[in-house]
């Protein structure tokens, strides 16, 4: 069922209520997600976008409930990435002359997934194409989120269709950001935010500024995952300026895996050590085998200060804790202090690979870790307090101004 958008603007996407893991397994999506897909509907119609490929058969049937297909003029696929290409192939079988337009990485990615010769019109950044009494004016988004990517923009209804930007994992039956639990759709955007677009932060900054130089006016974005911002659309535009400046909170969090409790007994110490030392800060402890890690991904993003614990086993880390060490080498954090900290038998060689993992990943090591032999006894324990508070006054120094 198609949801009027805007004036000629039609939503005709998919709500995916049942996803909860997105990019293979690589991403949780507790609130399932959706798949925008724009009919506008002017002299000329344009379909902005399709859907995943499981959709695909389902959405083009519904699409024909809609529109004569053939009355198609243009396809605009701003994201060549299966879940908004998928139904292409599907759609293309019915109206194969059909113009395609994209960038010229988006030929790429399309080639590339689907090996097909689609009449593809290449378009650059402030290109425009004729709807009759309004544009669409094309704007080039390179790796927000891959090099394919573009926005493009509706003058006369002021609409950005923003691809993956602004957007975020969230099945919902009314489609406005203003119908919908304001908690939640904050929640979701900075996890999307976190777990997908940190590596791209000067992508981001720069795309912005780009188009608030514009000074195009912006009524609605139309994303292609979740809501449509109809309510205050600067709202998520002023989020994603904070979050791309290596967003930070006052949060310490420490993450840790254990085999016989002795790690876990370490960063519980360690947290009552930076209370202790720093009461302000917000401490957040988590098993990072027990928890989702794109929610502890989300916390770290958040954090200013990040503590990582693991024993070692085998000459070195617990899996759990190497996974999740390799994913935030990843997405490049910038602006963080961090410490590693682990018990150990006999070898004990894992906070020092901790360490090295955290340098690598950008962050400041603020010392060379704390490792302790079996389980900590009194006197372990109090070495781990101690151990937070002094990361508590490395914290508390970065606070008061330090770069
Ligand atoms: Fe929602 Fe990059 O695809």
């Amino acid at each position: 069922m198609s949801v009027k958008v805007k004036n000629n603007i039609w939503w005709v996407g998919k709500v995916d209520w049942e996803l909860r893991k997105f990019h293979g397994e690589e991403l949780s999506t507790h609130r399932g997600t959706s798949y925008n897909s724009y009919l506008i509907r002017e002299e000329k119609i344009a379909l902005v976008e399709t859907v995943w490929a499981p959709f695909a058969r389902e959405y083009v049937q519904k699409l024909q409930q809609e529109i004569d297909l053939k009355c198609i003029d243009y396809i605009i696929a701003n994201h060549g990435e299966i879940d908004h290409s998928g139904a292409l192939p599907e759609l293309m079988r019915l109206i194969p002359e059909t113009p395609v337009y994209c960038t010229a990485n988006g030929v790429k990615s399309l080639k590339g997934q689907y090996h097909q010769e689609w009449n593809f019109r290449v378009v650059k950044n402030g290109d425009r194409l004729s709807l009759g009494s309004k544009e669409l004016i094309f704007i080039e988004a390179p790796m927000l989120h891959w090099p394919d990517s573009m926005f493009c923009y509706l003058t006369g209804d002021n609409v950005l269709f923003s691809t993956d930007a602004f957007g975020q994992h969230l099945a919902t039956e009314k489609l406005f950001n203003d119908c919908v639990d304001g908690g939640e759709l904050l929640q979701e955007c900075l996890k999307y935010y976190a777990n997908i677009l940190t590596p791209f932060n000067s992508f981001v900054l720069r795309k912005i500024k780009e188009f608030i130089s514009l000074n195009l006016p912006l009524d609605m974005i139309c994303t292609s995952h979740g809501v449509v911002w109809r309510d205050n659309p600067q709202q998520i535009v002023a989020n994603y300026l904070q979050w791309a400046s290596d967003y930070q909170e006052n949060q310490i969090t420490i993450i840790y895996d254990s085999m016989w409790d002795a790690t876990r007994k370490m960063a519980e110490a360690i947290a009552q050590g930076i209370r202790e030392e720093e009461p302000s800060v917000l401490v957040k402890i988590f098993n990072v085998a027990r928890g989702d890690k794109n929610d502890i991904i989300t916390e770290l993003f958040k954090s200013k200060g990040v503590l990582v614990g693991s024993p070692t086993v085998n000459k070195g880390l617990l899996s759990a804790v190497a996974g999740i060490l390799e994913e935030i080498r990843g997405l490049g954090f910038k602006n963080k202090k961090a410490a590693a900290f682990g018990a150990y038998g006999w070898s004990g060689e894992a906070v020092k690979m901790m360490g090295e993992r955290l340098k690598e990943g950008g962050f400041t090591l603020v010392n060379d870790g704390l490792k302790l032999l079996w389980n900590p006894d009194e006197e372990g324990i109090a070495a781990c307090r101690s151990f937070g508070s002094d990361f508590a006054k490395q914290y508390n120094l970065t606070i008061k101004g330090e770069p």
